[in-house]
Parts: structure tokens; sequence; C-alpha cells
């Protein structure tokens, strides 16, 4: 297998605005994560993922970006990026930037003109669309509820935005302005950053005729999902970026692929089809959803889990690559959604790094997730800011039927908040995140949970990934290996095997609270203990185990 810098790496993302704030203003920034730099060099991070920090009225938290080309006031200055990233640097790791192309802010200047009026050399840079029959031009919805179109009074069209009205989706078909694009994308790269994490990349290209979704209880991703979500000419404009942008660089590429399935993502991570070099999949993000999406909340069944996961894993390996991710900005904390974050905190948290961290692909650590941080359950809708929450909190008790008490539980259950709560560094007012009012509040457990603790005890969550992120980087079958599942009907016990050269590794999960016994197939012997989540490792009785609640074990198998 080919080897490559990016595959090797474990990347961190950060969420700025709830990472560190330096100045007082209850909102992180740039300086702020500058100062933590050291602590994510002590746990081996190899790459920062910065979440959008250019210009942005934050109708989305910078999701919405109104210039490419500066850093949003509230984060700093571009002399405070630009020190950001010579730090990064001198410590001898990575920095990837946000490329949100699906879309710009509606407070974009290109967007200003475009809406001027029909004949605006800007107009065809967005897609708009006349109504039809006084209606929306299609059916097509939001991600953010409601119509994906919204009408414009100057010129009397409507215009498309599969997120917020505030977020304008942007018209690939334009060639001007994919060269834009292109030249933004150089602009950085030249800068010195080392890649890019796009947003919802396998959304720009939209069916010709933009026609309804006709199936809305098939559909992908959103009603008109089949229209957009890989659309027809998705590949052209990837390979075409990779001719003019990414193959003159050095780089990590990984796009944020809703409904992208793992037969998609051979074709866009194939390195001879040159487009990305990896995907974020959400199919093991959608086994716990019921058919109504993602507030339809389901219990998540662990052989769905082990059939998806083994799906990817075998899949791509040999022609692509994976990324491993159980959580980010816009999903539950992972203790809270896999584990259990009120009597197994430490131990689940534990066991579910073990799980990914030894699968192949790059592993991804989102903030706060290597100290155990966990979701939040706010009383008030008001203590929520996601516009997802509240605009579908709007749709469907303000102006729905659907009960208060209901909605509220499917927030705490997958809020994107739940991820959004400041950074929890130390036991003093705030956890430390800032001296002013944070922008969002704190999560109250804060005084058991912090960075500060975790790095003084050396049985933490935080020191046990640091010692999972060495562990990848002694033993090429981590990165490497092939991978089969065992076991696959069980519903307890996850565990897989791993096959480089002559070697073999054997991952053991327990994702359940109980004790289970667990034999492993009989033609396996086990030998040393690479890493487990628990002190002691009882003598096995030819291969028969007794997992304890959410244990973890990773074995060398003699063959
Ligand atoms: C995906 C991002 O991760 C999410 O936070 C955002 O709301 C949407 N794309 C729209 O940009």
């Amino acid at each position: 297998m080919n080897k490559q810098w990016w595959k090797e790496s474990v990347v961190y993302q950060v969420y700025p605005r709830s990472f560190n704030d330096s100045n007082g203003d209850g909102i992180g920034d740039i300086k702020g994560i500058t100062q933590k730099l050291d602590y994510l060099r002590d746990l081996g991070i190899d790459v920062i993922w910065l979440s959008p920090v250019y210009k942005s009225p934050n109708d989305d938290n910078g999701y919405d970006i109104s210039d490419y080309q500066n850093i949003m006031d509230e984060f700093g200055t571009m002399a405070d990026w630009e020190e950001l990233l010579a730090e990064v640097h001198q410590r001898d790791m990575k920095l990837i930037m946000d490329l949100v192309v699906n879309h710009s802010s509606d407070e974009h200047a290109w967007f200003a003109e475009s809406r001027k009026s029909k004949d605006n050399p800007y107009r065809d840079y967005y897609i708009w669309r006349p109504g039809k029959d006084g209606r929306e031009p299609n059916n097509w919805e939001s991600t953010f509820s409601g119509s994906a179109w919204q009408y414009d009074e100057a010129t009397e069209e409507y215009f498309l935005h599969l997120f917020s009205k505030k977020q304008p989706d942007l018209n690939w078909e334009n060639e001007t302005l994919r060269e834009e694009i292109y030249s933004m994308m150089k602009w950085w790269l030249d800068k010195g950053i080392d890649g890019f994490r796009m947003d919802v990349i396998n959304f720009i290209s939209k069916a010709p005729g933009l026609p309804d979704g006709d199936n809305p209880e098939g559909r992908k991703y959103v009603s008109g999902g089949q229209h957009f979500v890989n659309g027809p000419r998705i590949h052209d404009y990837l390979q075409e970026m990779n001719q003019k942008v990414l193959a003159n660089y050095d780089i990590l590429t990984v796009g944020e692929m809703p409904g992208a399935s793992v037969e998609d993502a051979r074709l866009y991570t194939d390195p001879h089809r040159a487009e990305l070099n990896m995907v974020f999949t959400f199919e093991h993000m959608d086994l716990d959803s019921g058919p109504h999406g993602k507030w339809d909340l389901k219990p998540l069944k662990l052989t769905d889990l082990k059939a998806n996961i083994t799906k990817w894993q075998t899949g791509l390996h040999g022609v692509g690559w994976n990324s491993l991710y159980m959580n980010n900005h816009d999903q539950p904390r992972m203790v809270s959604r896999f584990g259990d974050d009120k009597n197994y905190r430490v131990e689940s948290a534990k066991m579910l790094a073990t799980f990914l961290h030894m699968l192949q692909g790059t592993p991804y650590v989102y903030q706060g997730e290597e100290i155990g941080m966990t979701n939040v359950r706010f009383e008030s809708i008001d203590a929520y800011k996601d516009i997802e929450i509240h605009n579908m909190y709007r749709e469907k008790v303000i102006d729905g039927n659907e009960s208060h008490d209901k909605v509220m539980e499917s927030i705490y259950v997958k809020g994107r908040d739940n991820a959004r709560t400041p950074m929890q560094w130390d036991s003093s007012e705030n956890a430390g995140f800032t001296t002013g009012e944070p922008w969002i509040a704190v999560n109250p457990n804060y005084t058991d949970i912090n960075a500060e603790q975790a790095v003084n005890d050396p049985d933490s969550i935080y020191h046990y990934y640091r010692k999972l992120i060495q562990l990848r980087k002694t033993h090429p079958i981590i990165v490497y290996g092939a991978y089969q599942l065992l076991d696959e009907e069980n519903e307890h016990i996850y565990s897989y095997l791993r096959a480089y050269e002559n070697q073999r590794l054997l991952v053991v999960t327990n994702f359940s609270g109980k004790e289970v016994n667990y034999k492993i197939p009989n033609e396996l012997t086990t030998g040393e203990i690479l890493v487990g989540n628990y002190a002691d490792i009882p003598a096995e009785d030819e291969g028969r185990m007794v997992l304890r609640p959410y244990e973890a074990r990773v074995y060398w198998l003699i063959s």
C-alpha cells in the first residue's frame, strides 16, 4: 500500500468559537488556540483542522462566509492567524483549513451584487429561479428545516439555500466562479497551510433543471437530495480542482460527504482518479436515527455498527482511504452517544477510543473528546444557540404540534450544541475558557471533567489517547494492516483483526455496561497485550475472556 504522511497522522479538530478565549469577550479566538498548542503537541497530534475562522455574520457559526480571505473580527486578525500557523509548524504539526464553498454568506460581496439585478455580472454565481405557480421553484428542503428556496423582492426570484437562508448556494456550473474559488484556495495554500477539510463538498453539483425530489420516502439526506447529493458533475469538479490546485501541493484533503456510499467513496478517494484523499462518511452517524431523520431517535444496534464499519474498512482497503471519527462539531459527544457517560465514563471513553484508533484510516479527535467531555442538558431552549436546533424547534413545537418535552429530549440526545459548549480547561470559573461571559454556557460538569485534571492523572482518558497515538506511530500495522471482523452476530462485543506483513493484532471491545464472557476463535492464540483500558488483565484460560464493562483489549497474536 502506498505510504503517505496523511495516512499516518492523527488530526485534532478545533472549533474556534468554543476552544479558548484569550481576550475575555466570551468567544474563543485565534490567540487562544496558539496558547494551547503545547497541549496539543503533548497529546501527540500531527494535524490541526480549524473550523472556519473567516469573516462571517455567524448565522451558522462561521459556516456562512462573507469574505474567504479575511479573518472574523471576533477571532482576531490575519497577523494572529499567521502567528498561529508559524507556531503550529514550529512544533512540527500541520494546519488544515475548512473550505466552505457549497455556499457563501448572503453578506458576501458576490451575493450583494448577485441579488441586485438579473443582468448583474455576479447573478450567475448563485442559483436563481422564478417561482412556479406562485410557489417555490421546486420541493427541495433545507437541512435546517423548511423550503430550500428564499424569495427575494428586488428581482422577484428565488435563490437556493440548502442550509440557512443566509447561506445561498454557489453555482458551480459557472466557470468564472470556479476559477475564483481555485485562486482563493491557492492563496491559502501559498500561505503555507497543509490542506483542506471541504464542507458538504458532495453537494456542489445540482442536477440540470433542478427537478422535484420525487421519492420523499427513499430520500437521500433531505427531500431533493437525489438531485444534488453526489450530483452529476461532482467528479468533474473535483478532478478539475485537483488538477488546477490540489495536485501542486503535498496536502491532506478530506471531503465532508453526507449521503456518500462506500462505492461513492471509492471513486472520491482512489488516488488514480485524483480527487480527494479521504471523505467523512455519515453512514455510521445515521444508525441511531429512524426514518424521519436525525431527530427521530432510535437505539443503536451494535451489529448495525459492525456491518457498517466493516463495509467501509473492507470497501476502501487497497483502493482509497478512510477517515475515522465518532463525533465532531455537528454530532453529540461520543461518550454520551456510544458509551455510558454516567456509570462508566472513563472506561467507555477509552474503549471507544481503542475501537476507533485501531481501525484502518486517519483518526480525527474532536476537541474535548480526549478528556471525555459529555453532552449537556440545558433547561431552556433559549440556552441553545444553534440555528439547526432553533429552526427545528420552531417547526415542530411553535408552528407544529409536537410536545416541548419530546423535542427537548431529542435535542439532549442529538443537538449540535452538545459538542459546542466551551472546552473545559480547568476547574476555575467558566472552566478556564474565558474570563468573560461565555457565548454559550459551560457544561456544569467542568469541575470534575477538565484538561488540567486529565493531564495530572496518569490514568486519565487524555493519557490513554496519548498512548494510542504513540502506538500508531510505532506500529505500521495500526496504520496499514488489513481489517477482518470477527463474530458479526455478537450484540455486545465488537472484535476484529488487523494483519500486516507477518504480524496480527486482535482488538476486543465490550460495548456494554455488563460483564461479558467471550471466547476467541479456536485458531487464534493471544500473545502479549498491546494496550487495554483496565489496569490488570487476568490470565486467560484458552482464549476465554471475561470482559468487564466497556473493557477494551488489544493483543498481539501468535501465529
Ligand atoms: C457542515 C458543517 O459541518 C456544519 O456545521 C454546517 O452547518 C453545514 N455544513 C453548512 O455549512
